[in-house]
């Protein structure tokens, strides 16, 4: 209790009683006193009080009544009280704690021992305060932290993508744009929260593993090889092996390992088959295929919006997982003006990962 700044006390209790505790609190309170349970309910709300003490019977309320409304009235429930009564049985005890008593006191009372009880009361208060403070200074800073570690996932997830994307002169913006229909399709399933929240890092990442593939292979413009293709696969078990230290995100070495995978089991690396796929995976898998053919490539300009349609409709439960797929198909649909594969916008992305 700081000393300087004196306290303010409620002390309702019969006449004879009041002078006596004013004395009591003379030095370490301002006193506000009543002898009436209705009044004293007035003071309350028109005064920030600290602590009360309150005699059993009043002359219209009884104790229990006034600790009632004090417990039901969320600004007033707080506020430590100190029950004086001649009587301390089992039962009034009882029935005072129950209703929000803090502390009790018989009458006749030792003047030392109640201003001990006041003044240890108020510096458990004042302690409680310091904790509740203290609580909250901290989860303030842990919710900066985690928005700052929000903002430094999505910053250096783009940052990363773009990297995969630079090995690839017929791919750019590729990552961003299976993040931005993932996400969509992700969210045109009804897919959970965290799953939606999840697919668009996994898909901004999946390809993740082209790091380790030689930039000659990935640009050639003339057929690949078996044993050039084979390296070209290995990008999927690099990515999965790069992103599988991220403990805490397991998901993202889930999404680079498994997009390759064919719905039929005749995809890479593992030639997983159906729902054997994990479910993002799968979806990654669709929103991959799909810019892929709306994408120019070394060997290939971009494929018309009818062709795609059909291509994914023909492959449904083949190559691509049914559902996921039909949702693609729908949204092609949607896209009269083939504006979807201009979708990765600036603004777009921001409004995905917020
Ligand atoms: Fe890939």
């Amino acid at each position: 209790m700081n000393i300087h700044n004196k306290i303010k006390m409620l002390v309702i209790d019969h006449d004879e009683y009041l002078k006596s505790i004013k004395n009591i609190f003379d030095d370490i309170a301002d006193m506000l006193t009543s002898t009436s349970g209705e009044e004293s309910l007035v003071i309350l709300e028109n005064n920030k009080i600290d602590v009360i003490i309150l005699n059993n019977i009043t002359s219209d309320l009884d104790a229990i009544h006034i600790l009632h409304y004090l417990k039901l009235n969320n600004d007033l429930s707080n506020i430590p009280i100190i029950v004086l009564n001649d009587n301390m049985n089992d039962d009034f005890v009882k029935k005072c704690l129950y209703a929000g008593a803090t502390e009790f006191i018989r009458k006749p009372f030792v003047n030392s021992l109640l201003k001990n009880r006041v003044n240890r009361l108020l510096d458990y208060e004042e302690l409680k305060k310091s904790l509740h403070h203290h609580i909250s200074e901290e989860h303030n800073l842990i919710h900066e932290n985690v928005k700052r570690s929000k903002i430094l996932l999505k910053e250096m997830a783009a940052a990363l993508s773009k990297t995969i994307d630079a090995k690839d002169r017929y791919t750019s913006g590729h990552s961003e744009r299976v993040a931005e229909y993932s996400h969509m399709i992700a969210s045109c399933a009804k897919l959970n929260k965290s799953d939606i929240n999840k697919i668009y890092y996994m898909a901004l990442l999946h390809d993740i593993g082209k790091i380790g593939v030689p930039s000659r292979i990935i640009n050639s413009q003339s057929k690949l090889t078996p044993q050039e293709f084979n390296l070209i696969k290995s990008h999927t078990i690099i990515g999965a092996s790069i992103l599988q230290g991220i403990d805490i995100f397991p998901e993202l070495a889930i999404g680079a390992h498994y997009h390759h995978e064919r719905f039929d089991g005749k995809g890479y690396p593992q030639g997983l088959k159906g729902e054997t796929i994990p479910v993002l995976a799968r979806l990654i898998g669709v929103a991959d295929a799909y810019d892929a053919m709306t994408s120019q490539r070394s060997y290939r300009n971009a494929l018309a919006q009818d062709y795609v349609y059909d291509e994914i409709k023909k492959n449904l439960g083949r190559q691509f997982d049914p559902d996921f797929g039909s949702i693609m198909l729908d949204l092609i649909e949607e896209d009269k003006d083939y504006q979807l594969c201009e979708s990765n916008s600036k603004e777009k992305l921001d409004q995905r990962t917020t």
